[in-house]
């Protein structure tokens, strides 16, 4: 826990790519997504959340941290009108994920900094469908970002992992600390795996992105699609805001079908060339169908 080379590698690494000051390598993204709640939230403190966030980044927050006293909001925070509405004399965190899962929803990252900074609170950045390789938030003023290193970081889909990138030292210190006492610290083989990894991340974010703008195209012309986000698609409504805070257009892709939710299920059954199979950032190109499958709590 206390430390070792091949993971400081790492966290070197990482933070030279999200422009921190250091960073701190977990044995999952959900071991960092925790350990920074618990660092930096204390009992009868308050944080606002994107409420398209990774499910169990909510669930960890409203059924557990919950029980201790810390208390959440969750809003769009695609519109920064709901986040000021939400701000109560106790926010201490506003915490993001842009583009959203599965909307692909865009938050105004250097937007959510000032109103954070405004009232004393940090800013946290999950840039996990980013990588850093697309976005920097703590160059937009975010103050702590994450990443599931399981994902685009890693590359392979062979390991799970996470990681916690601070913009300044005592940041840093303060979430390490907590990740002495919890536990969730990254193990040696874990690291070499993912600095495998990160030696090709900018050639398979550029092959991907190549391949999902060829799929967006391909879909936004078929007559069974009844819409689709794509933010490199023309018609995508924050194309502004993309090429604002973006270093390009990603690789997921968000679309519904004519013919709603049993289209859908049709679809997943009869897909040839995609993996049915709820991850993103590995080489293979994945399908999921978020009304029955992530997000079928929600529908
Ligand atoms: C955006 C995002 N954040 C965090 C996590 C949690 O990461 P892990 O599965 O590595 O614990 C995930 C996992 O899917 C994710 O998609």
């Amino acid at each position: 826990r206390m430390g070792n080379p091949t993971v400081k590698a790492l966290e070197r690494q990482i933070a030279v790519l999200e422009h921190g000051y250091d960073s701190i390598a977990f044995s999952s993204g959900m071991a960092a997504v925790s350990t920074v709640y618990m660092a930096l939230l204390n009992s009868n403190e308050h944080m606002i959340s994107s409420a398209a966030v990774y499910g169990a980044s909510r669930v960890m927050m409203e059924q557990h941290l919950s029980r201790f006293g810390v208390q959440s909001s969750y809003v769009n925070t695609a519109d920064l009108n709901e986040i000021k509405a939400a701000i109560k004399p106790n926010t201490k965190m506003i915490y993001i994920e842009t583009p959203a899962n599965p909307t692909m929803d865009i938050t105004d990252i250097q937007a959510c900094a000032e109103i954070a900074h405004s009232i004393g609170a940090v800013l946290v950045v999950d840039n996990t469908f980013c990588s850093p390789y697309l976005q920097n938030p703590i160059d937009l003023g975010a103050d702590v970002v994450l990443h599931s290193v399981t994902k685009f970081i890693n590359g392979h889909a062979d390991i799970v992992g996470g990681i916690v990138i601070s913009k300044t030292k005592e940041l840093n210190d303060k979430i390490k600390g907590m990740m002495f006492n919890l536990g969730g610290n990254m193990d040696p083989h874990q690291a070499y795996m993912v600095i495998r990894g990160v030696k090709t991340l900018a050639i398979r974010i550029e092959r991907a992105q190549e391949n999902a703008m060829k799929v967006a195209k391909f879909l936004e012309n078929h007559p069974k699609i009844e819409w689709i986000k794509y933010p490199g698609l023309d018609s995508f409504a924050q194309k502004d805001l993309v090429a604002k805070q973006m270093k390009g257009t990603g690789t997921m892709i968000s679309f519904g079908l004519k013919g709603g939710l049993e289209a859908g299920r049709s679809l997943m059954n009869n897909v040839k060339m995609c993996i049915l199979a709820v991850s993103l950032g590995g080489i293979e190109t994945l399908i999921q169908h978020p009304a029955s499958m992530t997000h079928s709590k929600m529908t």
